[in-house]
């Protein structure tokens, strides 16, 4: 399972963005954090191997997964036969959504490496995720613990400060390769929220 995952980070490290697949904690906490309510539509974005996936996948209600990677799109596939698994980038979650009859995702949890990522990458990605997400949706991105550290993931925090209505920080996940932390992010604004940035507050 890992190693097809190594390979990938291989062939593409900035798309794979991490050497491990995440741990069954930081899956668990993730989606206990998106609060799911049944009959909504759930989106994950990058399923990689599937452990985010596995942990959503008896969710009642819509569950699509986007996953560009051929390779890992067919294992999250066969670990999580309940999740529809597109062969799909999330830039394209409106055309993915609405090819399937859907106007919004009320939540979409996110493995995307963002903190490595250029701006105009970042931008393209999170675009999508704001204006797919429904107004009372809740967005949940994880990243790795020293990624506030770096420029883009400094970056990628204050966007989200920027187009939410409301920001959250977990604690440290240590039970990870690497430890990790996630954002939760309610309330998406589009370009509105840009004037008015928030302050993200760290989960209690
Ligand atoms: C850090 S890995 C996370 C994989 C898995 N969710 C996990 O937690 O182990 C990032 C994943 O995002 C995928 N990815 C990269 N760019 C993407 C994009 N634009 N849209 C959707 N997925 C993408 C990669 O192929 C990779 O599987």
């Amino acid at each position: 399972m890992s190693l097809a995952f190594l390979r990938a980070f291989a062939r593409d490290p900035i798309s794979v963005g991490g050497i491990w697949p995440s741990g069954e904690t930081l899956a668990r906490a993730m989606v206990e954090a998106a609060d799911l309510r049944p009959g909504q539509v759930v989106v994950e974005l990058g399923a990689g191997t599937g452990p985010i996936t596995a942990a959503f996948q008896h969710h009642r209600g819509p569950r699509i997964s986007l996953e560009p990677d051929p390779t890992l799109a067919a294992r999250s596939r066969a670990r999580c036969p309940g999740v529809e698994i597109v062969e799909a980038r999330a830039e394209t979650l409106h055309a993915v959504l609405s090819n399937r009859g859907h106007l919004t995702a009320a939540r979409v949890l996110s493995g995307l490496p963002f903190a490595i990522w250029p701006e105009a990458r970042q931008r393209a990605a999170l675009d999508a995720v704001v204006s797919c997400l429904s107004e009372d949706g809740i967005f949940v991105t994880f990243t790795y613990a020293h990624s506030p550290l770096l420029p883009a993931g400094r970056r990628f925090r204050q966007t989200l400060e920027r187009r939410f209505r409301r920001l959250e920080r977990s604690r440290l996940v240590l039970k990870n390769v690497p430890p990790a932390i996630f954002y939760i992010a309610r309330g998406p604004l589009g370009d509105r929220g840009m004037e008015h940035p928030i302050r993200c507050r760290t989960r209690p």
